[in-house]
């Protein structure tokens, strides 16, 4: 929504039907006549629309386990132009395994009382145990792998989360692979 005013059209796109409901209620009390939302995952989701110039992703790629991250990352890299950008927000661990326990225990007692608005330390807890959040430097691996160049990144302090400016480069995967494929052959 914070966006549409600077775009022709935007697509919002989320797994959840409840997620989806809030979101059309508020297009619908902001007016704003340029979105289409589209229930399918990043795994699923279909663009049919012509390629995009940005996509941006928040607090969701963790839902996905690390080979399922590399096949949406290739996925979102197939969607946008050459040169695109990707602005990607997650909770991504900053550290080295051996400091697992010592931070991962800093974050979840930092929300012990009031937690925030959104957050008590059983949400946080509940993340590490049962979502996918993995390190950076696996991720950043992926990120690379699947097609873009990191242009920016961004670390919390606490080392729970990264945001990233992702840019497309100029041959898709799959491009690159089938280059690499005739390479081979010749
Ligand atoms: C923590 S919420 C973040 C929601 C929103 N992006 C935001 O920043 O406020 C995580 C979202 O990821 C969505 N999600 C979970 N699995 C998904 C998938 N495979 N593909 C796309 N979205 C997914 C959930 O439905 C949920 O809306």
């Amino acid at each position: 929504m914070a966006v549409a005013p600077f775009c022709a059209r935007v697509t919002a796109v989320d797994v959840s039907p409840l997620m989806l409901k809030v979101l059309k209620a508020k297009i619908d009390k902001a007016r704003l006549d340029n979105i289409d939302v589209v229930q399918a995952g990043f795994l699923t989701y279909n663009h049919k629309e012509e390629l995009a110039d940005f996509v941006y992703s928040r607090y969701a790629l963790h839902h996905l386990p690390d080979f399922w991250k590399a096949v949406a990352l290739a996925h979102i890299r197939e969607i946008l132009k050459p040169g695109g950008i990707f602005r990607l927000w997650d909770v991504v661990y900053n550290f080295d395994p051996v400091e697992a326990e010592e931070r991962i225990e800093a974050w979840c007692s930092s929300y012990d009382t009031a937690g925030d608005e959104n957050w008590v330390r059983a949400d946080l807890e509940e993340h590490v145990r049962d979502e996918h959040s993995t390190f950076t430097w696996l991720l950043e691996s992926i990120i690379q792998r699947s097609g873009f160049e990191i242009e920016d990144v961004n670390y919390s302090d606490d080392g729970m989360f990264a945001k990233y400016v992702l840019r497309a480069l100029g041959n898709t995967v799959t491009t690159q692979h089938k280059s690499i494929a005739r390479v081979g052959r010749t």
